[in-house]
């Protein structure tokens, strides 16, 4: 079975039907992912397996800490085998050592998994940060408001987040400068 078909599978059976919601987001992620293609040459397929996984730590069947990404990632690596850049892309979404250190799991964290490339991480983080719950297409400015209203500003999430708000503009704004460039809207006269 080829990876991304592998993924999608896979994701589908963790969340679906628990967390129907959170899979539709999964789904809008990996669709930013595919849109993504003209960057990412031969690691668009990585990118969208890691998309559609990045939050199966949430199924209530895997999960052991609480901590989604580690959970994740931790599933990938131990009960799945998966290829190791998924398992990091996961285990690191979206500023997960930031989390962690709100968690109390940087060293966990960090101590089993090694971030990906950077452009690969920005671009995942991209995806997760410009799609809905729903899995529809936003900002990441209105993602992360949805957040803090979400889970309240005084939460582990809610800290974090804002913790993480000027990276997560910064890096969406790296991605969709790529874009721009590849696509010839932000070439240099
Ligand atoms: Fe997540």
């Amino acid at each position: 079975m080829g990876l991304t078909k592998w993924a999608y599978t896979l994701s589908e059976s963790l969340l679906s039907e628990p967390l129907p919601r959170r899979w539709e987001h999964s789904l809008g992620v990996a669709k930013r992912a595919r849109s993504l293609s003209p960057i990412l040459g031969e690691d668009a397929e990585l990118l969208e397996a890691a998309a559609v996984l990045h939050d199966i730590g949430y199924s209530p069947a895997i999960a052991v800490t609480g901590f989604h990404p580690l959970d994740g990632a931790r599933f990938l690596r131990d009960q799945e085998g998966a290829d190791e850049r998924v398992v990091r892309l996961v285990a690191h979404h979206s500023c997960a050592l930031l989390e962690a250190e709100e968690r109390g799991l940087r060293q966990e964290l960090e101590g089993e998994f090694d971030l990906e490339r950077p452009d690969l991480v920005d671009a995942l983080l991209y995806c997760d940060m410009t799609t809905t719950p729903d899995g529809t297409q936003t900002t990441s400015a209105e993602r992360l408001d949805e957040i803090v209203q979400r889970y309240g500003s005084e939460t582990i999430v809610g800290r974090f987040i804002q913790r993480a708000a000027p990276e997560i503009h910064a890096a969406s704004k790296r991605v969709a400068d790529r874009m721009a460039e590849v696509s010839g809207n932000g070439q240099p006269m």
